[in-house]
């Protein structure tokens, strides 16, 4: 029996693309296997988001090349973004890959992979391939990503995601409901839709809000999660659909990048920073426990310290639950990398703006989890803690990590009391038995 073993870089969006990998070369016969030393066929999926991402694929390609070495009929596969951000370049930079794949190349996969085997195979196209007859879900335990959308028409300055993933394409209404009624089937009670700007989905006389309201009228999912949004394509009715049904997680990632409007603008990002406010306090008017987190990037090219301190003032104004924040990485083939190279931040600069927001943020983050404490909250059980298996995991609606004593059954809502926080954490006391959720909530279509 053929074996495959995949390792997956990068966005959500990956962790997808993984499993229809693992599919499309079950249906052909191969066997997925956790285990690197027992497989034929090794795939890397990866990403190009910012030069370390690729550096980490570089140093295991290297460590994979020994495998190789002694054992010359493994086929060796990068997927993904990265094969597309480089290019034909890699072919001759890393001999010891024989299949290049980008992200819509993987229907073919079985074909390819037998030509790999003969002579080093690449295959970059992109198209108007959506997989949407595949079923590209990846169910784990009772969570399953679903991709709604593909691809991404924005071209933010520095980003290279519209060049590896191609032009944005929605996947039609029935596909995604079906798709999601088969991760329920599969044991998912909670799903998350992705897109790289999931929020600009539609197709035909749909919207996101009519997807949505679709989708959370799913018999037998819990909750439902969308990521990322972008913050220019959101429209109100979005906030109003998830106020009233209680399956709609009030949790949303609001990439903002920048608080500076000269950066917004280099950046091409498609809104200001009035306009970003404004949208948070609809969203709070809407949603007034809702969970936010963002993006951020500093030290972009020309960010001044003005620039910088707008960025900090907009994280204190907005007090996101959670950041993501990066330091600008240069990326071959972007308007910033043609254009700004001369523009660009020393790296002492750039490292201590990266310091200085990661301190505001955990302190932050620390306030917005703080304020839980003594609140009864309500908990998906996802499964056993690794750290002590007396104690369960699961999340609260607005996306918080809570740890929760053992007893419910994984699967299920229950109502906890939060009994201690961390910046990144809730920890429960105890489980309010008496004060069940209950599971099959009736909710009147939207009208379309
Ligand atoms: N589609 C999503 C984000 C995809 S990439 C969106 O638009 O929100 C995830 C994050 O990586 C981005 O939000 C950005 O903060 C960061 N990122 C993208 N390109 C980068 C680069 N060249 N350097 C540093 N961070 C980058
Ligand atoms: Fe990249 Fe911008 Fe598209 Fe997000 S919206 S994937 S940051 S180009
Ligand atoms: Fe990385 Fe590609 Fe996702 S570049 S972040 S894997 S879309």
């Amino acid at each position: 029996m053929k074996r495959v073993y995949i390792e997956t870089y990068g966005c959500q969006m990956n962790v997808a693309d993984s499993a229809l990998m693992s599919h499309v070369l079950e249906d052909a016969g191969f066997r997925t296997t956790e285990d690197v030393q027992e497989a034929s066929l090794v795939l890397l999926n990866t990403c190009a988001i910012r030069e370390r991402a690729e550096d980490r694929v570089r140093a295991r390609i290297r460590q994979l090349g020994q495998l190789k070495r002694i054992r010359p009929d493994l086929v060796l596969g990068v997927t993904g973004c990265m094969p597309k951000h480089l290019g034909k370049e890699l072919l001759d930079r890393l001999p010891q890959v024989d299949l290049f794949l980008g992200p819509d190349s993987y229907r073919r996969l079985p074909e390819l992979v037998e030509a790999a085997a003969q002579k080093p195979t690449l295959d970059l196209r992109l198209d108007d391939e959506d997989y949407s007859d595949l079923d590209p879900v990846s169910v784990e335990g009772v969570h399953a990503f679903v991709p709604i959308m593909r691809g991404c028409d924005r071209f933010c300055t520095f980003c290279v995601v519209p060049l590896t993933r191609g032009r944005e394409k929605s996947l039609p209404l029935d596909d995604v409901i079906r798709q999601v009624e088969s991760a329920v089937a599969q044991g998912a009670r909670a799903v998350t839709l992705l897109g790289q700007t999931v929020n600009s989905w539609h197709h035909g006389a749909h919207r996101f809000v009519h997807l949505l309201d679709h989708v959370s009228r799913v018999p037998g999912l819990l909750r439902v999660r969308f990521t990322s949004p972008h913050p220019a394509e959101f429209e109100e009715e979005v906030f109003a659909l998830m106020a009233e049904r209680p399956g709609l997680c009030p949790q949303l990632h609001l990439p903002v990048q920048s608080g500076s409007d000269r950066m917004l603008e280099a950046m091409k990002r498609g809104h200001d920073r009035a306009q970003y406010r404004s949208l948070v306090d609809t969203i709070r008017r809407h949603l007034p426990d809702a969970g936010l987190s963002t993006d951020i990037i500093v030290a972009y090219p020309g960010e001044s310290e003005e620039d910088f301190a707008e960025t900090c003032s907009l994280i204190e104004e907005v007090r996101y639950d959670s950041a993501f924040l990066f330091r600008y990485s240069p990326r071959s083939g972007t308007y910033a990398h043609r254009k700004l190279r001369a523009e660009e931040i020393a790296d002492e600069i750039a490292a201590a703006r990266l310091q200085r927001v990661i301190e505001l943020q955990e302190r932050i983050s620390h306030e917005r989890y703080t304020r839980w404490v003594g609140r009864a909250v309500e908990v998906l059980v996802e499964g056993v803690s690794r750290r002590d298996p007396a104690h369960l995991v699961g999340k609260s609606a607005d996306g918080k990590t809570v740890i929760l004593p053992g007893g419910p059954e994984i699967g299920t809502l229950v109502r906890v009391e939060i009994g201690q926080a961390t910046s990144h954490t809730l920890l429960a006391r105890g489980v309010h038995e008496d004060d069940p959720v209950p599971g099959d909530r009736a909710v009147e279509q939207l009208e379309v």
